[in-house]
């Protein structure tokens, strides 16, 4: 079964299609990253009407990558939400259009469900197998924070999630104030590189055994020391400043997984593309880490197409978007 997956929760307008939820056909993603980066941050209204603008040539261009034709084509999926309002809107638009035309069904995603199935996808062919049930999934984007407990396809329960900025709102934030420039993860794990081991120590927040994180006191931390007498050089800031994130969400994820004994860990969403997560996570779980590959980590259609054929719950026309849909 090939499913078209439809994706414009936020700054990525996204087509791509998935056979049986596993076999990449094609991905393709427009990003708006460099139009929002001279406004340091996500604008919505110009990211929907970006949207507007992309949508169509996406899909037909997954098409083409894929050597697909409409008949071809099984079903369309799209993420209904969380996002932004007007961004979600035009992707379900485009989606109920299509699939009206086409007459096809169409699926509606959780976003944050969807990043966790990147990892369901064989990227490269190889025929690794998918992540085991029950799983810890850890989510970490521009947007959100969450750790759940997977038992199975639709069955989430969220463990923890972030009391104040998401942790890749915590590194564009910071990445702002050390004048890294936008998307501030990559720029930030980029500075970072030229420091070994940090000699500067910034705060974490622990919440004593809540799986929830917290990353603005760790904010606040990295404005006094940009604004001190002598701060240290851009690169050590930066350094501190992930070392505290990564080690902040290794320990509690890999501690929540011990505890409800799962199988697998699963990791996902923009921020897992960074480099030193990856690692720390692999070294503190005690079960496998299946990280999602770089390219699937930040936002994309494939990995809703994939998590549309194990959820198959077709959408009526009255489809609305849910800005603030929550993982579980
Ligand atoms: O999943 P995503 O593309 O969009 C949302 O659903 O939010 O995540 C984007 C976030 C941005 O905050 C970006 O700074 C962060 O992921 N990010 C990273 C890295 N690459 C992207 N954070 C840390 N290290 C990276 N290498
Ligand atoms: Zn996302």
């Amino acid at each position: 079964m090939k499913i078209l997956g439809i994706e414009t929760s936020c700054d990525e307008t996204a087509a791509a299609i998935v056979e049986d939820g596993r076999s990449l056909v094609a991905n393709v993603i427009a990003s708006q990253a460099a139009l929002h980066g001279r406004y340091g941050g996500v604008v919505p209204e110009v990211a929907s009407r970006q949207h507007l603008e992309a949508m169509l040539p996406v899909v037909e261009a997954a098409l083409a990558e894929g050597g697909c034709r409409w008949r071809d084509i099984d079903a369309i999926a799209v993420t209904a939400g969380p996002g932004l309002a007007g961004a979600l809107l035009v992707g379900v638009s485009v989606a109920k259009a299509l699939a009206y035309a086409k007459e096809l069904p169409f699926i509606a995603v959780n976003h944050l469900e969807a990043h966790l199935y990147a990892t369901w996808i064989d990227e490269d062919g190889s025929g690794s197998p998918p992540p085991p049930f029950p799983l810890a999934g850890l989510i970490v984007s521009g947007g959100h924070s969450d750790l759940v407990l997977m038992r199975g396809h639709g069955d989430l329960r969220r463990l923890g999630r972030t009391r104040d900025d998401a942790a890749g709102e915590a590194f564009d934030k910071v990445a702002r104030l050390l004048g890294l420039g936008f998307p501030g993860g990559p720029a930030i794990e980029r500075a970072a590189e030229a420091v070994a081991k940090p000699a500067l120590r910034l705060p974490r927040a622990w919440l004593g055994d809540s799986d929830d994180v917290s990353f603005s006191g760790l904010k606040t931390a990295v404005l006094h020391v940009v604004r001190g007498e002598r701060p240290p050089p851009v690169e050590e800031i930066a350094a501190a400043f992930q070392e505290a994130v990564v080690d902040v969400l290794a320990t509690k994820t890999a501690r929540a997984a011990e505890r409800e004994g799962v199988s697998a860990v699963v990791l996902s969403g923009g921020v897992a593309a960074n480099g030193p997560l990856r690692r720390t996570l692999a070294d503190r779980a005690a079960v496998p880490v299946h990280a999602a590959s770089p390219l699937l980590c930040t936002d994309n259609a494939a990995m809703v197409a994939a998590c549309a054929f194990y959820r198959q719950q077709a959408a009526g026309w009255d489809l609305d978007v849910t800005p603030n849909l929550p993982v579980a």
